[in-house]
Parts: C-alpha cells; structure tokens; sequence
C-alpha cells in the first residue's frame, strides 16, 4: 500500500481467518468464570489520566513511558486504559458498589500501551481481567490461581508455569525498601542508567532488570520475603499450603516484583517458555490499599489479567484446531424471480430451523460458480432454486459432502426434508 492509510505500528487487525481461536478462547474464559460466579463489568477505554498516575504509580514504566495520552476538547487529560484494574476500582467507587459487599468481576478488552513493538508486545493488545473486590483470602488467592490451572487443562496447554511472590503490606515493603536502596547505592557505580534512574522512584524494578552485567549485584541484594511483616508471611503460607493441598506446582521467585505499584502481599505471573522475551502469560496480584488510595472505603482485593494475543499463540504453537461452524445450507438461485424467493425462503427457514445455518448464495453467479462458493462455504447441503423449480412449485435438495443423489421436494415440505437430511 503506497498512497493508503498505514495501520497504526503495534495494532493488529484479527481478521476472520484468525478469530476461531480468538472465539475458541473468549468462550473458555466466559464459561470458566461463570462456573466460579463471577459477573462481567465493562468499563470505558479512556479515564482521567490522574486515575493511572494514582494507582499505576508515577514512577513506572507505563506511567512514565508508555501511556496514551490526550488532552480532549474540554481541556481534560484522558489516557487510553494501559490496564483496567485501575478502571474498575473507579468504577466500583463511583457506582458506589463497595459499602461493605464483596464483588467478583470480569473483563476483556483492548488496552494500550507505547511499548517498543515485537513477536508478543504490541500497542493495542487486548486483557482478560478478573478482579476480586472485598475479599481478603488466602482463600480467593488460592481460587484464583486453581481457576486458572483448570483453565490451562481446559485448553489443553502444558507450557505454562506459576511463580508466586508476597510484598508484604505497604509499610513493610517501606522498611525493605530502604535495605534494597541502602544496598544498591553502595554498589552505584556499577548500576546501569535504566537501574540509577529506578533507584530513587522505584527501587523493587531493578530486581527485574534483564540486563546480565546486573545479575550479580541483584543476585546480592536482601529479598523481600525475609522482610514480611507477620501477618503477611502466614497469609503467604497459607496460600502455599492450599495451592499444595490442591494439586498446583509453583515456585517463589523472591525477585517477581511486577511492573504496577498498586500491589501488596500475593503477587503471580504464570509463565511460559514457548514465545521467547515475550513470556508472561497472566498475572496479577492483590491491591489491598488501592481502593482506599482512590478515595474509596479501604477494601481488599485481588485479581490478575491475561494477555489474550499471547494465549493465541500458544494455542496456536499447540495445534489447537478451532472448531469453526460452517453453514448448514448453502442457497443457490438462478433467475431474477427465483432470487426474490429464495431470499423469502431462506429468512422462512432460519424461523422454522432456527438452530441451524442458513447462507444465501449472495451475488448470483452461473449455477458451477454458486456451486463452487456453497463447496468452499463448507455447508453441508445445497438447496437450488431456479426458475424451473419455481414454476413446478418445487426445490432441489443436494448433498455437498456425500455420494448420496440429488432430490426434489415440493417448496412447502423443504425444512422437513432439510433437517432429515441433515441428520443422516
Ligand atoms: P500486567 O502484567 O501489566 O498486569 O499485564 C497482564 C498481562 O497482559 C501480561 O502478563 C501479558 O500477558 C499481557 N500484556 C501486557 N502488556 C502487553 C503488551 N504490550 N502486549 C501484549 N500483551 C501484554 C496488569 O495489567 C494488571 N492490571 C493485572 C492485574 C489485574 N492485577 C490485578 N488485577
């Protein structure tokens, strides 16, 4: 395309011969949570952009770096959402939702971040988000996390593995801090840009860095879990107990820090070694204090997001074969007369069948060309009506995919004679 409108660099089309699996999976999730009792909320795209600086935290990447962001007409900045957990703690504030009750949520939807495009990160990528609000388990954590086990049996996926974290409560994640940044200014010199720059707004990122010359120093540093404030550590073993009790292979990674400052105690990320840098597949994690920090009543709360283009793609490298469901009857028509009636009687056979699939032969064509079409749609029967039928009152009936011969039925017989045939 020389002179045409370029797609945006990050932001993918999921054209029709791609979505089965898309499908395939939206209907796995939709079924899954709702066997766990959780509801769909839909929140919008765009939010004040204080709303992310508040809960994602000023000094992360995506805060930072990666938002967009616009001022809109009225003079308001807005952001495109870079995640939705931050937009439906607004919600469930604005909607008064909290005052006490607990909440089980569910989401999908694009989201949007300016990261550098490759195999697995775009800019428009899209979440499946379950947020549990009220709840201050171990128990949901460990629900969470059987769900999402089961959801890997569901699909059929065995590359994906779990690491757990605790980051304790926020003041002493405070106290770590100040060990974690103690120690890495005794050893600033061999700190790179990125890791400096993170040493006064952000210190717990460095423990993620990927650069190797800094493996060593991270390797050194004190780990968070010796800094667990009591009640957090037993809520940690608990959790471990229920997941062992269940059946769940983990292991604790002391440095899985995650890229959002909103969390505190559990944080997890399933992983996967089949799409190479690009490797978490989900994760998430408890927010206890981002509802109050939000202004709303203190609430618990947990959940995780996943990264549907990533899941695909597994599904993809695992040979999933979406199942796509062709038309059951594929209508061919030749002659001006026969076209108004066959439209008549395809709408009268999706009332009468209404389980089945009913396709038109739009666009006419010569009888071997319509044909062609029928074959290729994948229906299962081709009804034919032309002119000659339409005089003798009657339709032709024949199969696409079998030796059986062709039949005629009178017009008023047909969705009888159809679903008897589709039965054979
Ligand atoms: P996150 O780790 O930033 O967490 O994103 C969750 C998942 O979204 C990742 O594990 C990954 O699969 C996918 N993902 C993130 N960025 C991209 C990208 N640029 N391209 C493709 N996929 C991507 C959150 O967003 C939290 N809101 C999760 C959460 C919910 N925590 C508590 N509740």
């Amino acid at each position: 395309m020389t002179n045409g409108i370029q797609p945006i660099r990050g932001m993918n089309d999921v054209l029709p011969a791609e979505i089965g699996l898309w499908q395939h999976l939206e209907g796995a999730l939709r079924e899954l949570v709702a066997t766990y009792g959780y509801e769909e909320i839909r929140v919008p795209i765009v939010e004040h952009t204080e709303l992310f600086k508040r809960s994602i935290g000023e000094f992360t990447d995506i805060v930072e770096k990666e938002m967009y962001t616009f001022t809109d007409q009225g003079g308001d900045s807005l952001t495109l959402r870079p995640e939705t957990t931050a937009g439906i703690a607004r919600a469930a504030i604005s909607n008064g939702l909290l005052r006490g009750q607990k909440h089980k949520l569910w989401c999908i939807g694009p989201m949007f971040r300016h990261e550098r495009p490759q195999k697995g990160r775009y800019r428009q990528f899209h979440q499946f988000d379950v947020e549990a609000l009220g709840y201050e388990g171990p128990d949901v954590d460990a629900e969470l996390i059987v769900m999402l086990a089961r959801l890997w049996r569901m699909l059929g996926l065995t590359r994906v593995k779990l690491q757990l974290n605790s980051l304790g409560t926020p003041a002493a994640r405070a106290l770590y801090r100040e060990q974690l940044v103690a120690y890495f200014r005794g050893h600033e010199a061999a700190l790179d840009t990125d890791s400096r720059r993170r040493l006064g707004g952000n210190p717990l990122r460095i423990l993620d860095s990927k650069n190797p010359d800094m493996q060593a120093i991270i390797a050194g540093a004190p780990l968070i879990v010796d800094h667990l404030d009591l009640e957090s550590r037993a809520h940690f073993e608990t959790l471990q107990a229920a997941l062992r009790a269940a059946g769940i292979d983990f292991v604790v990674n002391p440095r899985l820090v995650r890229g959002l400052d909103y969390y505190s105690r559990t944080v997890f990320e399933w992983t996967t070694d089949a799409l190479g840098a690009q490797d978490a597949v989900c994760s998430g994690g408890r927010y206890d204090g981002l509802i109050a920090q939000l202004g709303g009543e203190a609430t618990p709360a947990i959940g995780f997001a996943m990264g549907i283009e990533r899941v695909v793609e597994l599904l993809r490298l695992a040979n999933v074969v979406p199942v796509v469901r062709a038309p059951d009857v594929y209508l061919v028509t030749q002659g001006e007369r026969a076209v108004s009636a066959g439209l008549a009687l395809a709408e009268q056979l999706r009332d009468q069948l209404p389980q089945r699939r009913v396709a038109f032969g739009l666009g006419g064509g010569n009888f071997k060309a319509q044909f062609r079409r029928a074959d290729r749609s994948g229906a299962r029967l081709a009804l034919v009506l032309g002119d000659s039928e339409l005089e003798r009152g009657v339709i032709a009936i024949k199969h696409l995919r079998g030796e059986a011969n062709q039949i005629e039925c009178p017009v008023a017989e047909v969705s009888a004679r159809l679903e008897a045939a589709l039965k054979e």
